[in-house]
């Protein structure tokens, strides 16, 4: 039975690496910075600025030291870099980051495509990952294709489960479970968290969605029903990893708070301030973005009624388009 508002819910920002790391066109490292030093006045637990990882494999971020380097950074905001390998630690621990967020996956074949490892190479350098990153900054791990593989289909959570038991034998605290190309659902998505909070009280969990069959935000809410309180999300609903095929934007951030705040969590997020930064994305990424608040406003958002005027053909009309609801009409006649 799901319980409302009782919780601080974490809200994570991802927008600025697992956002921009598929843009077609790079995003110059000042407005990467702007943007950075906005979402930090905005409330959020924690930013991944960047990821520190090949400047081949991902040019979008090529600029990862500058941007951290350049940042204004904000107490009690977190900042975080996802890296691939014991190369991208020490680039992030250079870089003073507060939090490396290692990834692999749980299938053979996403590791192989994203990372051009087999698992087991990849928990090695993880285990070095740990020893480097211990008594210095936090170490998240990111478990992609959790529920879910564009090569392989699905994943046993029994895999997954392994995977979390072996992190917390090498002393790992926070585990991400991600659903790298949106195919989880939220049945399944509330047995797989249900467990893992089970088997590891200990260990702080972070849900990744992506919202790619518009599963993302019940999926965020069956997450938090089975006793998750940190999320992962993207300004506008950017977002997507270049290395699986089919992949699309992350669980998009406003939405996502005006979600929670319209059910009483708090979030400590001002969702205003998130409106105008999503709002101004579209400028800078080039093209639309998927966010639905940004366009809608949000559901406190009220229109001046006009009484109709006689003739004006909205009253009277008998023949009004089947297609038309009629809050669109109500949007219409006001903006006229
Ligand atoms: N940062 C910078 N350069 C790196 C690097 C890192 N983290 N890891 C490897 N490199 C460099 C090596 O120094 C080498 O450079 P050189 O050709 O100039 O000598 C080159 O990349 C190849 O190194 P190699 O060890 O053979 O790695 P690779 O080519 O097999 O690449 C990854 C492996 C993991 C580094 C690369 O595939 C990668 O960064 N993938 C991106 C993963 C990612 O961010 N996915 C999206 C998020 S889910
Ligand atoms: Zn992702």
């Amino acid at each position: 039975m799901m319980t409302f508002g009782d919780k601080r819910l974490h809200i994570q920002e991802v927008s600025t690496r697992d956002g921009f790391q598929i843009e077609p066109q790079f995003i110059p490292t000042d407005d990467k910075v702007a943007l950075i030093d906005a979402l930090s006045r905005a409330g959020l637990a924690k930013i991944e600025v960047t990821s520190f990882s090949s400047p081949r494999a991902i040019p979008a971020l090529a600029d990862a030291e500058q941007v951290m380097q350049r940042i204004a950074r904000v107490p009690g905001v977190e900042y975080s870099a996802l890296v691939p390998n014991v190369r991208g630690c020490a680039r992030a621990l250079q870089a003073d980051v507060d939090e490396i967020n290692v990834v692999m996956s749980a299938s053979e074949s996403h590791n192989r495509a994203n990372l051009r490892m087999d698992c087991e190479q990849s928990l090695t350098g993880i285990r070095e990952i740990a020893a480097l990153a211990r008594g210095r900054v936090h170490l998240n791990v990111s478990i992609s294709t959790a529920f879910g593989c564009p090569f392989e289909g699905d994943i046993d959570s029994a895999r997954v489960m392994d995977l979390i038991e072996r992190f917390r034998q090498i002393g790992i605290k926070r585990i991400s479970l991600c659903d790298t190309t949106g195919v989880a659902n939220p049945a399944q998505v509330h047995r797989l968290c249900g467990k893992a909070l089970a088997a590891c009280p200990d260990i702080a969990f972070t849900a990744h969605f992506h919202d790619t069959r518009a599963m993302g935000l019940a999926n965020a809410l069956a997450a938090l029903d089975a006793g998750i309180v940190r999320f992962d999300a993207s300004l506008g609903g950017l977002g997507g990893c270049p290395f699986a095929p089919g992949a699309s934007g992350n669980v998009c951030t406003e939405d996502m708070v005006h979600m929670f705040n319209a059910m009483g969590y708090k979030t400590g997020v001002d969702l205003q301030r998130l409106l105008e930064l999503a709002r101004s994305l579209p400028a800078l990424v080039g093209h639309d973005v998927p966010g639905q608040v940004m366009k809608a406003g949000p559901s406190s958002r009220r229109y001046p009624l006009q009484e109709p005027q006689l003739g004006s053909g909205l009253v009277c009309e008998p023949a009004a388009s089947v297609e038309q609801a009629p809050d669109s009409r109500v949007a219409q006649s006001s903006r006229s």
